[in-house]
Parts: structure tokens; C-alpha cells; sequence
């Protein structure tokens, strides 16, 4: 079967230096020559240093951010010929959870219309309808009926990213990307949202981009892990592989400054990420 994703030779520059007369001289390059795919219910890590390009990378799959070169295919589609009703029909399909669910929600909405609100654009659907879809997406990611009316400042951190995550999920997606999205929460919350993707993951066959330079996190979530390095992919394997047999000088300094969990992917329980 071919892959869901699929990222051939993704190339993305900016400007970095100008002369007096405003011109570019030199540009700095971010994403260089980038190469990798998603398959059907799978989640691929992308781990890296700050400014490693992964962020810039989840970005241009969405096109959020325009490449200069490289084939994006989605479902056997060329991603970057999408307009119209092409673009709107992988709107709906592919999705981003960011670090910071405060600044990703509208602070005058109630969760309520946020997570409705993708449902009236892009399917029209209004009033009671809405309402029970609405319901049925917050209930499954832990938020009660009565918290429905509420605005974004009345929740905690952990609690807004499960609004963001049924944000996301309202419009049945296939696949998402996910930058950092336990970066910003307390350990003791974050094996909780970590296992809501997991288990939404099995229930809807999703596929994940689960951005991360918390190795430990991609370890537990993570099939395959890609390790970039100053916008270039440096290694990529299974986890296992990576963590057991790293390859690159890089990939050996970031295994050998994470935690071993050693709890792997979950199996019932619910893990302790350690610290
Ligand atoms: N619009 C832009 N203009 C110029 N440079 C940019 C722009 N966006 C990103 N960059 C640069 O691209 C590089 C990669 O950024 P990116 O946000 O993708 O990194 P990242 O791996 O996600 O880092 P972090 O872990 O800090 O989120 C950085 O050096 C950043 O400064
Ligand atoms: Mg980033």
C-alpha cells in the first residue's frame, strides 16, 4: 500500500543576509533536501535541537509555509497543486496540534463554538446536529457537558490541549501533526495527553507527525524516528533501531543525554514518563 505521506527532496531557504541595495546574499537554509514518509496509522518522530528545521518541516506538509522545492504526496496526491475544493478537502483531513494550546484557541470562544466551529465551515452544520458531535468529540477526550460554556483562561493547560486535540479531531481527520504538544504541560500531565494520542491513534487509524526534542516522548510514541540535524535529516529508523544502535555523532549525544523510560509503548497501563 503506498505510504498516506510522502516528503521527496523538501527544500526550504530564507533570506539571511542583504547588501545596501536590499539584495539577498547569503540565505540560510532550513530544510535541506528532506525526505521521508508517513504510512496508515503510523507515527513518525522528528527529533532535533532548536532551530533544527522540524517545526518548518510539519509546516510546509501542511502548506502553512510554501516550499521552494521538494514533492509532498498525500494519498497518492500532489499536495502542492491542491487549490479550491482540493485544499479544503485536505484541510479537513490533516490537522496540527501546536505546543501552546492557549495561543491555538480564540480566548472569546467558548470550547463549545471553537471545536463546532470547523463543523460550520467546512460541512455547514449548525444547531442540534453540531451540538451532539460537539459533545460526543469533548466527552471523548475527558471534558465534561458543564464545562462546554466556558472560555479558554477558565482551563488549565493539560485541559486545553484536550480542547485543542477535539479541535482537531472534529473533522474525522486522517492525519496530524503534532509540534511539541506536551512540551508546554507538567509531567504528571503529559503521559495522560500522550496516552489520549495513542489511544485516538487505534480507534481512528491515525497517523502522526510527533514533533519532539524530548527523546524519551518519541521513544514511547513514536514507530519510526527521524533525527534532523541544522535542516538536514542526519539518521532514521524504527525506534528500537535508533535507540539501541545510534549511528550519528548527534543521535549518540541525544540517546545518551535522554532518560531510558524503558516503558516503551504502553501495554494497558498507564506509563510514568520519568522526569
Ligand atoms: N519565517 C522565517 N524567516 C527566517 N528564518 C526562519 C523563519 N522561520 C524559521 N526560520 C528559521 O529556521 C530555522 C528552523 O526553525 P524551526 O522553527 O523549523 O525549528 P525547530 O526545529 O522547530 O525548533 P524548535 O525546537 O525551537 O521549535 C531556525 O533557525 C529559524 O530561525
Ligand atoms: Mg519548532
Amino acid at each position: 500500500m503506498t505510504p498516506l505521506l510522502e516528503v521527496t527532496g523538501l527544500h526550504k531557504s530564507y533570506p539571511a543576509k542583504r547588501n545596501l541595495l536590499g539584495r539577498v546574499t547569503e540565505r540560510s537554509i532550513v530544510t535541506n533536501d528532506v525526505s521521508f514518509t508517513v504510512a496508515r496509522g503510523e507515527t513518525l518522530g522528528i527529533v532535533g535541537e532548536s532551530g533544527a528545521g522540524k517545526s518548518t518541516i510539519g509546516r510546509q506538509v501542511l502548506r502553512l509555509i510554501e516550499p521552494d522545492a521538494g514533492t509532498i504526496r498525500f494519498d497518492g496526491q500532489d499536495v502542492r497543486r491542491f487549490k479550491g475544493k482540493e485544499l479544503l478537502a485536505f484541510r479537513q483531513r490533516a490537522q496540527m496540534i501546536f505546543q501552546d494550546p492557549f495561543s491555538s484557541l480564540d480566548p472569546h470562544m467558548t470550547i463549545r463554538n471553537a471545536v463546532g466551529e470547523p463543523l460550520s465551515i467546512h460541512f455547514g452544520i449548525a444547531g442540534a446536529e453540531r451540538d451532539r458531535r460537539v459533545v460526543e468529540i469533548l466527552q471523548r477526550v475527558g471534558m465534561r457537558e458543564d464545562q462546554l460554556d466556558k472560555y479558554p483562561r477558565e482551563f488549565s493547560g493539560g485541559q486545553l490541549q484536550r480542547i485543542a486535540i477535539a479541535r482537531a479531531l472534529t473533522l474525522d481527520p486522517d492525519f496530524i501533526v503534532c509540534d511539541e504538544p506536551v512540551a508546554a504541560l507538567d509531567v504528571s500531565i503529559q503521559a495522560q495527553v500522550l496516552n489520549l494520542l495513542l489511544d485516538l491513534q487505534v480507534e481512528r487509524g491515525l497517523s502522526y507527525i510527533f514533533i519532539s526534542h524530548d527523546l524519551s516522548l518519541v521513544r514511547f510514541l513514536a514507530h519510526r524516528v527521524m533525527v534532523m540535524y541544522r535542516g538536514e535529516v542526519v539518521e532514521s529508523g524504527t525506534a528500537e533501531e535508533l535507540f539501541e544502535n545510534p549511528q550519528h555523532p548527534y543521535t549518540k549525544t541525544l540517546v545518551s543525554a535522554a532518560p531510558d523510560p524503558r516503558s516503551r509503548r504502553r501495554s494497558g497501563s498507564v506509563p510514568t514518563l520519568e522526569a
